[in-house]
């Protein structure tokens, strides 16, 4: 199969080029490499460097390769700068996704997936974990745009008979996260444990998350485009963890033995969230298998040889 994946230089897109080329697919990963790196796309795939927001260098790619999956993971990925710069955020994840859409009606792409948000679209859940149903209310312009092309997709649907699924990811942690992504705060206190200086919890350490490891996302992804619909589908793990919880995988994996120094509390961020991934679970077989511990020991194995290199 001719898999095309935006943003495939970056820490989910490149596991996932690497799990299609693994599997014998020819793939083409767009990149602008504004936050991926060119030495994660996996050697056997081809690389562009272009921009989804640039109409002319994406229909070219589309024109040549002639996709028949296409899986979008391109975004500016920061929800703090989402706040900050909203044209920003918007120019990328909204009319850049929209010229991505645009491209796969023109060549007649079999299916896209989309990378969506479970952990920004829902905003403060009434019920937690919270299922695909609950009330969309997003607390930044980055979960406004997502669920944005959740829309598009939907219209793009009924309009040209684009085949799509939504994959609203929980906090994607693992070996190559970066520091400034929706589960940032592993690497940050890992690295930080690792210079042997105290991170800094804001507030309490209460403020929880649902924590999904890599491996268990990205055969989600590739779960999901084989055996999935429309969706969308969360791909989390229905558990909360602390700020304080992470903390002390963090220190029990790095073997630091300090305390954390607390800050105040930040605005605007959700304070509580895991997802109901009971659908992925029903429609395609997937749930989350990684136990938490061994997770974040391989995230920290990472960045202790990377800090040593
Ligand atoms: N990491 C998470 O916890 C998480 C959670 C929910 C959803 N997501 C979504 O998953 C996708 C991948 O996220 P990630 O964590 O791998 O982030 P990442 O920053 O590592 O990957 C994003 C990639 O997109 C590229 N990119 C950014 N702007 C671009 C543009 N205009 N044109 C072309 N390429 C561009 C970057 O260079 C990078 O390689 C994103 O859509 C993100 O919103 C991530």
């Amino acid at each position: 199969m001719r898999v095309l994946i935006t943003g495939g230089a970056g820490f989910i897109g490149s596991r996932i080029a690497t799990a299609h080329v693994a599997r014998g697919d020819d793939v083409l990963v767009i990149d602008n490499l504004d936050t991926g790196l060119r030495s994660a796309v996996p050697a056997g795939a081809e690389f562009v460097h272009a921009d989804i927001t640039d109409a002319s260098a994406t229909a070219d790619c589309f024109a040549r390769f002639r996709p028949e999956l296409v899986s979008h993971h391109a975004a500016q990925m920061d929800v703090r700068r989402s706040i900050h710069e909203p044209s920003y955020d918007t120019e990328v994840n909204v009319l850049g996704s929209v010229n991505i859409l645009r491209n796969c009606v023109e060549v007649g792409v079999g299916r896209l997936v989309f990378a969506s948000s479970g952990g920004a679209i829902y905003g403060e859940p009434v019920t937690i974990p919270a299922a695909e149903d609950s009330p969309i209310r997003p607390l930044s312009m980055y979960g406004a745009a997502k669920y944005c092309v959740e829309q598009y997709l939907a219209t793009f649907a009924r309009l040209y008979g684009l085949h799509y699924t939504i994959l609203r990811y929980a906090n994607v942690y693992g070996p190559g996260q970066r520091p400034d992504g929706e589960a940032g705060v592993v690497a940050i206190f890992a690295g930080l444990m690792l210079e042997g200086r105290r991170p800094e919890l804001f507030g309490a350490g209460d403020k929880t998350r649902d924590y999904v490891y890599i491996d268990d996302v990205v055969r989600a992804a590739l779960l999901a485009t084989d055996r999935g619909g429309a969706g969308p589908y969360n791909i989390g793990t229905g558990v909360q963890t602390s700020d304080r919880g992470v903390f002390d995988a963090v220190a029990a994996a790095v073997g630091y033995r300090g305390e954390p120094t607390i800050g105040p509390e930040r605005k605007g961020e959700v304070r509580h969230i895991a997802l109901d991934c009971r659908k992925a679970e029903r429609e395609f077989g997937w749930r989350a298998t990684t136990n938490f511990a061994s997770g974040i020991a391989a995230t920290v194995q990472h960045l202790r040889v990377a800090h040593r290199g």
